[in-house]
């Protein structure tokens, strides 16, 4: 099956549906494909908010030296200024959209703190902002003529001018440049071909490619996986964000607890009940990320403890269900009242800060190719994000990627080329599928040991080589078998992990989320690490 469109978007949480809105009203026609359920997203469950500069104690000037603080030398500032600068009329779309920012009592909007903030800026809807914004975007999409929403319809790979000549076609090869993909349709279990002159990537993160994540099932960075695959730049892979405080439980499950508790005034305590966190840095519980998951790596190595406390008990149960009704709900769950017990909490990987590289457009340097949230590096958010800046990144750069991929329409003759069919020939459905989920378990079990909060060259050179043998298994079992989504899936977060350790590798010095105990300085300049496929 071959369907052409004049844009074909990958992801449908927030920045895949931001930027199919605008480029729909620009005229264009649209398809997104999304991998599962419309709805399910990190997005889906963003919780404390999106930061933005709105009341009057604050200004742009602030909101940018946060970012830079937290970034640790390696923001690129003309990016931080231009997200900061233009999002308060991002977040007056997504009001005019319908998305209820939860207010105070005398109607101005409610702002919460979050670690790295000099001041509240972080809009919210309850503890639920994410859910508010992908449903009144999805409500969006849904009433635009010229967008498609394609559920189950899971990307594979990229198809280009140089793979298309690689195989024998007629193209020309002067620029490397997009030319559609191939995604396979799980419910008719056939590969479908997209013809397009413009991809955007919006596939989110790679938290599944960590034993614990608070990130949900899709995030096996699929879209950074193929952008690679393609010949496209990838940056500073190695700024893996660990957020300090998701739910312990006995599982591998890891709910997220809002920074924002603490912006309310919750307490770090370790094993022996004391706060510690103000022996570690200055700004305390609300110190950025980077600096507050170490703190805590520290405290439950050194008492063997598996995991630390979170005390909000200064506040009654009201104040909580009313402030926090997800998180409320979540602890009474596993038998946690807020109000009168303090929480066991434990760092989880939470955030990829690289990505694959973009402009401030977010155009890659593939052409036609573009990506936005966080699957891309626009530069924002350096070796550290500054907590609620990514629901931000993404609205502002849909927007203006939707503009760059406007001009570039004008620029390109119409492509109206038939593509090849995905052939997959005679083969099998994999027979060994024990091999997948072994080889799962050991991946995330091998990322989450050897390349977490703290990390040293030992380390990294035995990831690399279980991460390599991993790699050649899978890519074995991925040319002999017929594709399934966890297969799929399993090929990308492999390829994932190799990136993630190779910036690692490359970065010979301890800066924002990269902490290794070999090189522990940070060096006089910042400069990004940056991988690309040697062939293609
Ligand atoms: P996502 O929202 O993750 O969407 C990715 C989409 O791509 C999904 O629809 C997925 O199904 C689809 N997809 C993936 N691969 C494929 C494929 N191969 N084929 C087809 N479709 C595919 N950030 C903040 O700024 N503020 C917060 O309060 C906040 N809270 C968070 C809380 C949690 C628990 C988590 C996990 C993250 C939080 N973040 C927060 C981070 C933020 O939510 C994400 O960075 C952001 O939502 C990413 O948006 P996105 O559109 O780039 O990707
Ligand atoms: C949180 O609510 O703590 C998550 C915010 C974020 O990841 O930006």
């Amino acid at each position: 099956m071959q369907y052409q469109y004049d844009v074909v978007i990958v992801g449908s949480g927030i920045a895949g549906l931001s930027f199919a809105v605008k480029a729909a009203e620009a005229g264009q026609r649209v398809a997104i494909l999304t991998k599962k359920d419309r709805a399910e997203s990190n997005t889906n469950y963003a919780q404390g908010g999106i930061s933005a500069v709105t009341s009057d104690s604050d200004d742009f000037e602030l909101h940018v030296q946060d970012t830079l603080t937290a970034g640790d030398g390696l923001c690129q500032e003309a990016v931080v200024r231009t997200i900061v600068e233009e999002g308060p009329e991002r977040i007056r779309e997504l009001i005019d959209l319908g998305v209820a920012f939860t207010q105070l009592d005398d109607g101005r909007v409610s702002l919460h703190r979050e670690g790295g903030h000099s001041k509240r800026r972080i809009l919210h809807v309850k503890d639920l902002t994410g859910r508010a914004i992908e449903t009144a975007l999805l409500h969006a999409v849904d009433t635009h003529e010229r967008i498609e929403l394609k559920e189950h319809l899971h990307a594979i790979d990229l198809i280009t001018n140089r793979k298309l000549a690689m195989n024998g076609f007629d193209v020309t090869v002067d620029r490397l440049r997009v030319m559609g993909l191939y995604a396979y349709n799980v419910q008719t279990q056939a590969v479908e071909t997209y013809s397009a002159p413009v991809v955007m990537l919006c596939t989110g993160g790679v938290g599944q490619v960590y034993l614990y994540s608070t990130n949900p099932s899709i995030a096996t960075g699929d879209g950074l996986a193929m952008a690679y695959r393609a010949g496209a730049e990838i940056r500073n892979m190695e700024c893996i964000q660990f957020h300090p405080t998701a739910l312990f439980t006995n599982t591998e499950e890891r709910v997220l607890i809002s920074e924002a508790v603490r912006g309310e005034g919750a307490t770090l305590r370790n094993a022996n009940g004391e706060a510690f966190m103000t022996n570690y840095d200055a700004r305390g519980d609300l110190a950025p990320r980077d600096i507050v998951a170490r703190a805590i790596d520290s405290e439950m190595k050194r008492s063997g403890a598996r995991h630390v406390w979170l005390d909000i008990t200064q506040h009654d149960a009201d104040y909580l269900q009313e402030r926090f009704p997800f998180i409320d709900e979540t602890c009474r769950r596993f038998g946690i009242n807020m109000a009168d017990d303090w929480i066991p909490v434990v760092p989880a990987m939470h955030y990829l800060c690289g990505g694959v590289k973009t402009d401030c457009n977010g155009a890659t340097d593939i052409d036609g190719l573009y990506a936005c949230g966080e699957v891309a590096c626009t530069g924002l958010h350096g070796a550290n994000r500054l907590a609620s800046n990514s629901l931000l990144e993404a609205v502002v750069m849909a927007h203006r990627a939707s503009q760059a991929v406007e001009s570039y329409l004008k620029t390109i003759k119409p492509n109206g080329a038939q593509l090849p069919s995905w052939t997959d020939g005679d083969l099998q459905q994999g027979d060994e599928r024990v091999v997948l989920s072994h080889n799962w378990d050991e991946l995330k079990r091998t990322m989450w040991d050897y390349v977490g909060i703290v990390r040293s060259s030992k380390r990294l050179e035995r990831a690399r080589t279980r991460i390599s043998t991993l790699q050649r298994e899978i890519h074995d079992y991925y040319w002999n078998f017929k594709v399934e989504p966890s297969l799929l899936e399993l090929r990308n977060m492999v390829e994932v992990a190799a990136l993630v350790i190779e910036g690692a590798m490359q970065r010979r010095e301890s800066r924002g989320l990269h902490y290794n105990i070999d090189f522990p300085r940070k060096l006089p300049t910042a400069v990004d690490t940056i991988t690309r496929r040697k062939s293609i």
